[in-house]
Order: structure tokens, then C-alpha cells, then sequence
């Protein structure tokens, strides 16, 4: 129980524990898994090499605890194990985390990432073109697979929760090495792409769970902010994490043109001069580490880390409040604990 000196969590915060917050689901959660080669199976065996690899490094599966957990709490812990609803949130847990996965693949080719979860990745293994159509073969099965089992209103809420997904993407990739960005557009991206698919667990398990509109919408607006803060530490882990854990050098966002919430709050609060000099910086064609070296220290000196930790700090204290009116179980207690893991996490 170390307090982590590298991750959002407020200093002298001891790291919450994941074992025990995944608890009340963690049961389910080992059933999803076998929904995964439900979903994903085939006699191509080309394919089938990619799905394994795959499904070695599945890493934490928080989306697919976010909706097993608001099931569950919205239930006060007390969900039957043979009913409908039950099968159905095992379905859709599985579904929310496939979804991630395709985009993460997709993700990596256009990142040019070579490593993930400390694993090479898929395009690094079997190149862009095959890995593009991997995404979209698992994005193309969860559908399936949620059309045999689960509700079609459950459906439709994930189903827009994916558009978001895609069009924060598609602006993130506009935005890059645009210097005048500001802090609203980058929320309203990260809102996207990260935020958009954790409220959809959360809402879809309070769907699935039969909870009123209010219950429901509270759990979105938990899982959306959640989700925002879990975006901030991931790019906050870019500046602050041990290269070692992170798999690649500090600054890489810098280097590829994104500019997170700790540099565009730097670069809101530095002086005119200032501002011009390391805009500079950041158009260059090719940063050399000295110049991603100077860019972090200017984020630094302008207390863009501390913003971002206060940030993320903030969005899980309001994102906790927002469920305080439901029951007390072990189910909410891992919903709360979750919370505060997203901000804790190392790497
Ligand atoms: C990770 O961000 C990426 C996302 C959260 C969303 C990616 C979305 C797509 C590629 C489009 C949708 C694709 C499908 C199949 C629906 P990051 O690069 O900041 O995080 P990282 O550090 O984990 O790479
Ligand atoms: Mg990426």
C-alpha cells in the first residue's frame, strides 16, 4: 500500500487495492472471459494466432468491472445468478471490453506504437494492413455477439457510445501539432474517446439491471468521470511514469504532436514571449530529446503536472458524489475504490 509518487493520486494517498475492489464481480468477470472466445472464435487460423495473442495480455478489464460493478450496485449486490439480466450483463461487460480492444488496435497502427501492456503489439507483429482489419473483425463479432444476447435498447446506447468514440478519435488526430488548442477541446476529446465507453458500462448495467432514468443517468455521469480522469492520468503516466514501465520514452505525446492537459495548461499560464518560444519548439518537423527535455521542464515550471493531478483528483471526487444515493453494498464500495484506482494506477 506505497503511495505512488508517479501517478495522479494525491501525494501521501495510499494506492487502493485492485483484488479487492473487483471482489463483488470478480466471479462474473471470469465467466466473461469465456465470452471472449465465444465471440472471437474461428477455423481461420491465421486469425485465430492474432485472437490468442490477444487474449494473453487482456489487461485489467476496468470497463468490463464498471458495468458488472453498477449492475450489481444498482441491484445492492443482490443479482441472480440464472436470470435474464444477469446473462445479459456478462454479455455486455465482455462487449464494452472487446470494443476497447479493437480500438486499441486500431489505436496502436495509428499511434505507430510498438508496445502495449509490455507486449509487442499487433502491427508491430503482423504489420498495419492486417492488424486495421483484426480491429475491425473483433469490432464487427462484439456486435454480433451482443445481437444474439443482449436487449436491443442496451445495443443502442453502446452503439453511440462507439460513434463518440470514433469521432474523438478522428478530432484528436486533427488537433495534433495544433498549438492554439485549448483545455475545452481537449476535454471535449478525451469526453470522446476514453470518457464516452466507461459511461456506456456503467449506464448499460444500470439498463440491464432495471434502474430508474435517475439511477441510470447517475451512473453515466460516474462512468463519464471517471473515464475524463482516467484519460488525464493516462497522459499525465506519458510525463511522470518510469520508462521503464511505460514501454517507450517520457514525452512521446509531446513528440507526436498531442498536447495534454498539463502542457495546455502550461501554455495557458506562461507569458507571451514564453508561449512563442516553445510553440516554436513544438512545430518543429522532428523533436530532438533535448528539445521534448525542454518542453517537459517548461510544463514544470509552469505547474502543469500539479494542474493535472489537481484535475484528476477533482473529476473522481465529483464522479464518487454522483453515486452517493445509491445503496450501500460491496458492489458500490468497488465502484468507489475503482475510482480512486484510475487515478492511482503506476502505468
Ligand atoms: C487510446 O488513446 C485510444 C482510445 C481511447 C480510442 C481509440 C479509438 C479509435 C482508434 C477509433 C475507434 C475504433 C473502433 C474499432 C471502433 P491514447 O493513444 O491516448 O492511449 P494509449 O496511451 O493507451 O495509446
Ligand atoms: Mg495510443
Amino acid at each position: 500500500m506505497a503511495t505512488m509518487p508517479n501517478s495522479a493520486l494525491p501525494a501521501g494517498d495510499p494506492r487502493p487495492d485492485l483484488a479487492q475492489i473487483y471482489g463483488p464481480v470478480q466471479q462474473d468477470l471470469d465467466r466473461t472471459d469465456r465470452l471472449f472466445e465465444e465471440a472471437l472464435a474461428t477455423d481461420n487460423q491465421f486469425v485465430l494466432d492474432m485472437v490468442r495473442y490477444l487474449g494473453e495480455t487482456q489487461g485489467k478489464k476496468v470497463r468490463a468491472a464498471l458495468c458488472l460493478l453498477s449492475y450489481r450496485a444498482c441491484l445492492a449486490g443482490a443479482a441472480g445468478m440464472d436470470s435474464e439480466s444477469y446473462r445479459q450483463s456478462l454479455v455486455t461487460a465482455e462487449a464494452v471490453e472487446l470494443i476497447h480492444n479493437a480500438t486499441l488496435v486500431h489505436d496502436d497502427v495509428i499511434d505507430d506504437s510498438d508496445t502495449r501492456r509490455g507486449r509487442k503489439t499487433l502491427n508491430y507483429r503482423w504489420g498495419n494492413e492486417v492488424t486495421v482489419l483484426m480491429g475491425d473483425f473483433i469490432f464487427a463479432r462484439v456486435f454480433g455477439l451482443l445481437a444474439r444476447h443482449v436487449s436491443p435498447e442496451v445495443i443502442q446506447v453502446i452503439s453511440v457510445a462507439t460513434d463518440r468514440l470514433c469521432e474523438g478519435e478522428i478530432q484528436e488526430v486533427r488537433a495534433r501539432f495544433m498549438v492554439t488548442q485549448n483545455e475545452a477541446e481537449y476535454y471535449d476529446i478525451i469526453g470522446k474517446k476514453t470518457a464516452a465507453l466507461m459511461a456506456v458500462a456503467c449506464e448499460a448495467g444500470a439498463m440491464l439491471a432495471g434502474a430508474e432514468d435517475g439511477v441510470r443517468s447517475a451512473l453515466r455521469r460516474y462512468g463519464e468521470g471517471v473515464g475524463v480522469a482516467f484519460q488525464v492520468a493516462d497522459d499525465l503516466l506519458d510525463l511522470t511514469a518510469p520508462e521503464a514501465r511505460l514501454g517507450k520514452p517520457n514525452g512521446h505525446d509531446i513528440k507526436e504532436g498531442k498536447f495534454t492537459l498539463p502542457l495546455l495548461h502550461a501554455l495557458k499560464a506562461c507569458g507571451q514571449g514564453e508561449r512563442a518560444e516553445v510553440q516554436e519548439v513544438l512545430l518543429k518537423p522532428e523533436l530532438a530529446p533535448h528539445d521534448v527535455e525542454f518542453v517537459m521542464g517548461f510544463i514544470r515550471r509552469h505547474g502543469g503536472i500539479a494542474h493535472a493531478r489537481n484535475r484528476a483528483a477533482e473529476l473522481v471526487r465529483e464522479a464518487k458524489a454522483e453515486i452517493s444515493a445509491l445503496p450501500e453494498s460491496s458492489a458500490k464500495a468497488g465502484l468507489l475504490g475503482l475510482a480512486d484506482y484510475i487515478i492511482a494506477r503506476e502505468f
